[in-house]
């Protein structure tokens, strides 16, 4: 799918740069002479924290920022709140320039613009849950009466499934449930974006499926523009619109799903895709042929249908209890879209030992 699209984005990064050390902008200029992250580490004592990002975001969409430990991740997504200033480069929120914010353009942009949600739940264990969500509103300024601001906490907490839990304290409450009054304290200042920094990340992996549920369901009606890191592949996978990988402070690939498992650009990405059932993430009409494109030689006597909507999973189940003689994609009015080659679909499957070597061979390479 092609990010061509009409709407502006809501956030675009332009050339980033951040070095950590004392003398930021000589450090630039090494980098930009061509010395790298280890080198410049090594040799002059700066940390290469982002190199030249160029990224934009789409709004009322979920970006995923992937990469190691390391990598760039957070200190990426602390320039888009400016909690901290890049060394070169700019950065567009609706199309105007953060950096050149005052004081009082900088408040307004945190209280109605971006919040935050914190992998360690951030709760004050002395305040109620309630209080909690108001206090995350109180702090940013909100000049909402008492009433109206009891009024929306109450809405989002119920929101999150927290109905009834208003007066507990943060210690009554599980990760999964804490992580919730995170999150409601984050909505419940109405910002268009969501800044998510490994959020659940701390949770057990079947209430950390269930947050991701409520993220994706949330999201369909509130239509944020959420920007939510992770280490986890199959989490970013499951609900990014566009996830981008950090390599050592670069941007390397920036795609959906489909793009990073089917074109990943380097061996970097490949081994990140190379565990991953593809099978459950590729939609079969990414791997269907044009009905411009077919085969002269297919038998139609016993022709399957399938969604190209479905997953290629699901394909297989169905292939293999009908064993068609031809396999159809169809749309959702039931017409023909393309044709499944059954060459294709065992190529999918497969796992890719190709990057199991470029693995190896980027390790001997490091070491
Ligand atoms: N305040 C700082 N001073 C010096 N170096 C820093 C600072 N903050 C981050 N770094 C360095 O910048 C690089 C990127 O760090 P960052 O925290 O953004 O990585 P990350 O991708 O979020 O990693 P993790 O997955 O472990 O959270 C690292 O090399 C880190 O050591
Ligand atoms: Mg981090």
């Amino acid at each position: 799918m092609s990010n061509i699209t009409d709407t502006p984005p809501k956030l675009v990064v332009e050339g980033l740069y951040k070095i950590f050390g004392k003398h930021p902008q000589q450090a630039l200029q090494w980098v930009k002479e061509g010395m790298n992250k280890q080198e410049l580490l090594d040799q002059k004592h700066h940390v290469l924290g982002l190199q030249d990002i160029n990224l934009s975001i789409q709004p009322r969409s979920i970006e995923v920022i992937m990469g190691l430990s390391g990598s760039g991740k957070s200190t990426l997504i602390r320039h888009f709140n400016r909690l901290l200033e890049p060394t070169a480069g700019k950065i567009l929120l609706d199309g105007e320039d953060i950096l050149t914010f005052n004081q009082r353009q900088l408040r307004e942009m945190r209280l109605h613009k971006i919040a935050m949600v914190f992998q360690k739940f951030a709760l004050m264990p002395h305040l109620t849950i309630a209080e909690n969500v108001q206090y995350g509103l109180k702090l940013r300024g909100s000049s909402l009466k008492e009433a109206d601001l009891q009024e929306r906490c109450t809405y989002w907490l119920e929101r999150v499934g927290l109905k009834g839990m208003e007066q507990h304290y943060p210690r009554q409450l599980s990760g999964g449930m804490q992580q919730r009054v995170g999150l409601a304290r984050a909505l419940a200042t109405d910002a268009d974006i969501l800044l998510m920094d490994e959020a659940f990340s701390a949770l057990d992996p079947l209430i950390r499926t269930d947050m991701q549920d409520m993220l994706l369901s949330l999201q369909q009606e509130l239509n944020k523009t959420i920007i939510f890191i992770t280490h986890d592949l199959d989490e970013a996978l499951r609900i990014g619109d566009s996830i981008a990988i950090l390599r050592d402070g670069a941007l390397i690939q920036q795609g959906n799903a489909q793009d990073i498992l089917l074109n990943p650009v380097d061996a970097y990405v490949r081994r990140f895709v190379a565990d991953v059932n593809r099978t459950r993430v590729l939609k079969v009409k990414t791997i269907m042929q044009g009905m411009n494109a077919l085969p002269t030689d297919i038998d139609d006597s016993r022709p399957m249908t399938v969604k190209g909507s479905r997953s290629v999973e699901y394909l297989l189940n169905k292939t293999i209890l009908q064993n068609p003689s031809a396999i159809w994609v169809v749309n959702n009015k039931g017409e023909r879209i393309g044709y499944i080659d059954r060459a294709i679909l065992a190529n999918t499957i497969g796992r890719d030992e190709e990057a199991d070597q470029d693995w190896e061979g980027l390790w001997a390479a490091s070491a």
